[in-house]
């Protein structure tokens, strides 16, 4: 396929996905840019592997390497459950990092074109780039991977002298890149090359064991844009224009969306960085007074405060995933809808386990997206309520977070529930949430704990509704 050709498939797949990403970002069109994603990707490796002149055997080890990974992939994806998207979109971004070390090397060993003088500077300056994005995309990947796979404790590694190590750890890179440049043979370059790719690797456990739970999503989101970035640089190293558009999409959106949700955890983007929060959930700030109890309530009283109720919300939270109840609350909803009481969802911009969760599994429900709702455009309207369901949430319904500025999870914006009549929380225990931090809401006079599995306790609840 001529160059001209190959030009222009690059520019069709580059507005493919810039569609893409605008379609992902509304429940509405989700699918649709889903579409022009596949779209894209397939006009992109059709292109990319037409404009490469290779022979037959190239041709045969390329759909061989597409077939393995389409069918590893596949096979993760029909497994993979709903709760653990997370850990997988971490271990996708690990093989990003992964892949940028090894064209990264393999880029230095065996250049596609030969370059000289300045040309050659930039490239190596590339290349080294691309390594140490990459290494610590791959790392830190693998361990987010693990923390929110429960693997590995999610709460934050605090090392003595650990912002020391990080410089240090720089400090060393920016030594090993000066030698790396200076060098005047590959195998001179090689040894400056590797090192760094250790000290990187490392740099990237150390950051993420030094992030705690309550910070995972932001994390997860930032890795994303590092494995963007690693891809772009990847795309300056091989000279394909493709790669670099579509690195720096994924690199600027996963910022962006770092940014928005550090703005709704009210966090700082360097102090979830730089680590070290959510250490303290042993604190007094964090402990019940023991005196406290909760008032419980059977299924049998929600039926009959729900049957007298004009406006309810339900609050989901990762609760609901785990018990996988949203059909059955999908279900509720419609009965009470039917029956003329204003029903609402608010969400938590960090409820569940990754961006969207709750958005995805209630789409799953079937319930209306006009009446789900965020937690902005709904935190005013809790004191004019009358029945609020917490289903599965914890720390984004967590008065603590505005009342008491000792909390760890202080300044976070929450959900206010507990302006409304009545709260019903639904959960099994009296257990804490991801963050790790007991939940004042739990002892307040109009709180009411509804014990058992979410799912349970919805299906009784529908069927009492029912009659
Ligand atoms: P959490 O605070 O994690 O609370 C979930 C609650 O669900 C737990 O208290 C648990 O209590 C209950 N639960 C678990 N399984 C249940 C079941 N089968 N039936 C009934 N209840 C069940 O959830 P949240 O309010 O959604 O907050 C999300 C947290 O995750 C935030 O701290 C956030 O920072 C963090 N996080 C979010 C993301 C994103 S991007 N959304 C990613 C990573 C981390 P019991 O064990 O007592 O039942």
């Amino acid at each position: 396929m001529g160059a001209g050709f190959v030009s222009v498939a690059y520019v069709v797949a580059s507005i493919l996905f810039i569609l893409s990403l605008g379609g992902l970002s509304h429940q509405e069109s989700a699918r649709r840019g889903n579409f022009y994603g596949i779209a894209g990707i397939i006009i992109a490796v059709c292109a990319t592997i037409a404009g490469v002149s290779m022979g037959v055997g190239g041709i045969v080890s390329i759909v061989i390497a597409i077939l393995i990974g389409a069918s590893v992939g596949m096979f993760l994806a029909n497994r993979v459950e709903m709760t653990q998207m997370p850990q997988l979109v971490a271990l996708l971004h690990s093989f990003v990092g992964l892949a940028a070390v090894f064209v990264g090397f393999a880029g230095y060993l065996d250049p596609l074109v030969m370059t000289h003088g300045a040309e050659h500077t930039i490239k190596l300056v590339e290349v080294f780039l691309g390594i140490f994005i990459g290494a610590i995309t791959f790392t830190g990947s693998l361990i987010a991977c693990g923390k929110l796979d429960g693997r590995i404790s999610s709460s934050a590694l605090t090392l003595p002298g650990r912002h020391i190590m990080n410089l240090v750890a720089l400090g060393c890179t920016l030594l090993l890149g000066a030698w790396f440049l200076g060098a005047d043979s590959v195998a001179g370059g090689m040894f400056p090359l590797i090192v760094m790719t250790v000290i990187a690797g490392i740099l990237g456990v150390h950051l993420i064991l030094a992030i705690g739970g309550a910070d995972m999503p932001v994390v997860v989101s930032m890795l994303n844009s590092y494995s963007g970035w690693a891809a772009a640089s990847i795309g300056f190293m091989l000279g394909n224009d493709l790669l670099i558009v579509t690195g720096a999409l994924v690199g600027s959106s996963g910022a962006i969306l770092s940014y928005i949700m550090c703005r709704a955890m009210n966090r700082s983007f360097m102090s979830v960085i730089l680590g070290g929060f959510g250490q303290t959930t042993s604190s007094a700030a964090s402990e019940v007074d023991s005196d406290l109890t909760v008032q419980e309530c059977s299924t049998d009283d929600l039926c009959e405060e729900l049957n007298m109720a004009e406006s309810v919300i339900i609050v989901p939270g990762y609760g609901m995933a785990v018990a996988q109840a949203q059909n059955a609350v999908g279900e509720i909803t419609k009965l009470l809808r039917d029956r003329g009481v204003k029903v609402r969802f608010g969400i938590h911009p960090v409820a569940g386990r990754l961006p969207g969760h709750m958005n995805v599994l209630l789409a799953e429900a079937k319930v209306p997206y006009d009446i789900v709702l965020e937690m902005d455009e709904l935190n005013d309207d809790f004191p004019t309520t009358d029945v609020v369901l917490v289903i599965g949430a914890n720390d984004t319904v967590n008065p603590a977070a505005m009342d008491d500025p000792t909390s760890p999870i202080a300044g976070m914006p929450v959900m206010e529930v507990w302006k409304s009549s009545l709260v019903v929380v639904f959960k099994r225990g009296m257990a804490s949430g991801y963050a790790g931090v007991q939940n004042p809401l739990f002892f307040k006079e109009n709180t009411r704990m509804l014990f058992g599995d979410a799912k349970d306790s919805v299906d009784k609840l529908l069927g009492g509704l029912r009659g």
